[in-house]
């Protein structure tokens, strides 16, 4: 049976590929509240920030399974830590 491949790639609301994204947080040393406050990425729907999150983490741009986002106060926990 044929299964579609998944593939996410990109920010849907604003059009932006990962691999157009990450050059340029890395060169900011942009968090992901920062990627979201300079790029609007992440800032309509929101179902590209966990996405967003583990780009930045380790480099992903491509993804092939779906993400689910982490709750806020889980997030806080994992920087301050
Ligand atoms: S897909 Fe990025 S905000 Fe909607």
């Amino acid at each position: 049976m044929w299964r579609p491949e998944l593939r996410i790639d990109r920010c849907v609301c604003q059009r932006v590929t990962f691999d157009r994204l990450l050059p340029v947080a890395r060169a900011e040393a942009w968090t992901l509240e920062q990627l979201i406050q300079e790029t609007g990425c992440g800032d309509q729907c929101g179902m590209c920030r966990p996405y967003l999150r583990q780009m930045l983490a380790d480099g992903t741009t491509i993804f092939r399974e779906l993400l689910e986002e982490i709750p806020e106060a889980s997030c806080d926990a994992e920087e301050a830590a």
